[in-house]
């Protein structure tokens, strides 16, 4: 039988901060709008055909942009990019045209923004986005990539930023 425990959001979030999570810029482009998102929650579906996800919040009307476009890349992030993790996290409340000004963006594929010196770029089309509690759960199929140079990547672990 299924003990089942009252799960605290504030207690939930307390477990996940033990959980380490590699941190990336999810982009996306529509009409000329940009818009890039620090996330940790993505990961790799498969490798065949390369498939990955990524959840968004869909309490945040600004994330409605990914779905819309159809597309998104996953900017992998190394140690020296921090700086641009906390701008896409929001910190500084910098305007969407002075985040991107932090870093050199270009395209692959699919036209969302996509980080010249990322760790790895996963340029992806949209297959599904399933909204899932607070969250959209998307699902892409990855049709450009890119592969930077080795190099310590940029973690978040215990509510701050690590490298590994
Ligand atoms: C380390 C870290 C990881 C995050 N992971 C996610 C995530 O996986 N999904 C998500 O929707 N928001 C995540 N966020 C929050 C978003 O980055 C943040 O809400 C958003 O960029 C604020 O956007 P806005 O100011 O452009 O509306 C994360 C924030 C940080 C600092």
């Amino acid at each position: 039988m299924l003990k089942r425990q009252i799960i605290e959001p504030n207690d939930y979030r307390d477990a996940m901060a033990r959980y380490a999570g590699h941190v990336q810029i999810a982009t996306t482009a529509l009409d000329g709008v940009r818009r890039g998102v620090t996330v940790t929650a993505a990961c790799s579906v498969s490798d065949n055909p390369g498939t990955i996800l990524v959840c968004l919040n869909h309490a945040n009307p600004n994330n409605r942009i990914f779905v819309d476009a159809g597309v998104f890349a996953l900017n992998t992030l190394t140690h020296a990019q921090e700086e641009l993790a906390s701008a896409f996290a929001g910190f500084g409340n910098l305007d969407v045209e002075a985040r991107f000004a932090l870093g050199e963006w270009d395209t692959i594929s699919t036209g969302a923004p996509t980080l010249s010196d990322a760790a790895a770029v996963f340029d992806c089309r949209i297959l599904e986005a399933k909204p899932v509690a607070t969250h959209m759960v998307v699902i892409g199929e990855v049709v450009g990539l890119r592969v930077g140079a080795p190099g310590p990547a940029l973690l978040y672990l215990d509510r701050g930023y690590r490298s590994l």
